[in-house]
């Protein structure tokens, strides 16, 4: 197992296949935790502060920056130590092991030549050494910072015009009435994240094995993964439980699992998520009790987590996230606790010219030598 097979280059360094969660271990018999983030577009993360300067303007300062999910890394060498040391990732034992296995590498010479003649004799330091050869990599190499999208040649470097549908969604996703996903996905600095943290009350995913015990949760900034919020006031953690990093949304549309927990399985699916949390709460989270109907009537939304409609029962919203944290959900639109079977911010028109410009987010856009960029849906 290397660092590619879960951040494979063919996918933006993101996942290479449709599992909420990867194998690994010295068996690759251990489930993980989480979904594989994208490694591109990490170059200006901000090391982690519970008061980090909030670019939309509006809010306070507050939880931002690190790396992972839940920000636990400060810096990209940090970082590297945890895959190659976990047992449910790379699964190595010690850091001697690692260093061993490079002292054995190919690309040993190399690391000499860069790290001196005795790079490998104190393993301890070898191994920050590597740590700090793989931050190097992925900061260096431009692989990791393409900027060829189509919305870099044709926004930012003006060398075409999006199509119509691209232009609709564009103005989708900076509506403050509609998708307001400009209010986090910021794309200021050009990254589409504010680095920010959120509890947007994600569905639990059952096909997480962790997720089996009623007792497991994965609380992002509060842990279990991430550690040491717990310190002098107890408790004191509470209001950052939830919360995980808003993630860059470029090279999105090459995805096939969303969210931290990787439970919704398509662009489109994590939209209508946003669009319908709260006006379909039944279709995203389980119903207790009630009557299961054997056919759902034709105005059942076929789109969400839950394909059963039932008569009576309640609806388990928020089921990832204990009672007591409920209050750390984020209000702003389009997840803003509208009223069920209200109408939601978006309209069909709305999402499908939202998928459209997202796809213009995605790296290695070629001009076409015709007239239009665009296929399908998303031509004019
Ligand atoms: C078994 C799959 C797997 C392997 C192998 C793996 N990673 Fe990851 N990586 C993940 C997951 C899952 C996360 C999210 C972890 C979290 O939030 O707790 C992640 C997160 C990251 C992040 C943070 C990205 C962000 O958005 O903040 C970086 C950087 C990273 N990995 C680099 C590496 C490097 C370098 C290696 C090799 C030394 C590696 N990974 C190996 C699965 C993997
Ligand atoms: C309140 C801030 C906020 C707003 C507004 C917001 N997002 Fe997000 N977004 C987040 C956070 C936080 C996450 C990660 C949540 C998690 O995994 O628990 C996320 C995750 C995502 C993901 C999953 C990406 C991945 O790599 O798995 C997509 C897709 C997404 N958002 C799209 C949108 C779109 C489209 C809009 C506008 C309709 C939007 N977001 C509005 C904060 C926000």
């Amino acid at each position: 197992m290397s660092c590619a097979t879960c951040h494979d280059p063919a996918y933006a360094y993101g996942p290479p296949n449709a599992l909420a969660v990867q194998m690994g271990g010295s068996a690759l018999d251990k489930p993980g935790l989480r979904a594989v983030p994208s490694l591109r577009y990490k170059l200006v993360t901000p090391a982690y502060s519970d008061a980090l300067f909030d670019p939309d303007g509006a809010e306070p300062p507050g939880p931002g920056g690190g790396f992972n999910w839940d920000g636990r890394s400060n810096t990209l060498a940090e970082q590297a130590a945890q895959p190659l040391l976990s047992d449910f990732e790379m699964g190595n034992r010690s850091a001697q092991e690692v260093v061993d296995k490079v002292r054995q590498a190919s690309y040993a010479p190399m690391f000499l030549e860069a790290f001196g003649g005795q790079a490998f004799a104190d393993a301890d330091k070898a191994f920050v050494f590597i740590t700090q050869s793989l931050e190097a990599f992925q900061k260096e190499d431009p692989d990791f910072r393409p900027y060829s999208s189509k919305f870099d040649a044709y926004v930012m470097r003006g060398e075409g015009v999006l199509s119509v549908p691209e232009q609709r969604g564009k103005a989708v996703f900076y509506d403050p009435r509609r998708g307001n996903c400009a209010a986090c996905h910021i794309p200021d600095l050009n990254q589409f994240t504010d680095q920010m943290y959120a509890s947007i009350g994600v569905p639990r995913n059952p096909a997480i094995p962790a997720n089996g015990s009623e007792k497991f949760y994965d609380l992002g900034l509060c842990g279990p993964l991430r550690k040491g919020f717990t310190g002098a006031v107890p408790d004191s953690s509470d209001e950052l439980c939830g919360m995980f990093k808003t993630p860059t949304l470029r090279n999105v549309a090459t995805r096939s699992v969303f969210f931290h927990n990787g439970v919704i399985t398509s662009l489109e699916q994590a939209i209508r998520f946003y669009n319908t949390r709260d006006t379909h709460p039944e279709i995203w989270y389980p119903t207790k009790g009630g009557v299961p109907r054997s056919t759902p009537s034709a105005s059942f939304p076929s789109y969400g987590l839950v394909a059963t409609q039932y008569d009576g029962g309640k609806v388990q919203k928020f089921n990832d996230l204990p009672e007591r944290y409920r209050e750390n959900i984020d209000p702003q639109m389009p997840l803003d606790g509208r009223a069920p079977a209200s109408a939601p911010a978006m309209s069909e028109q709305d999402i499908a010219d939202l998928i459209c410009f997202l796809n213009t987010l995605t790296d290695g856009f070629v001009k076409p030598a015709g007239k239009d960029a665009s296929s399908g849906k998303c031509v004019s």
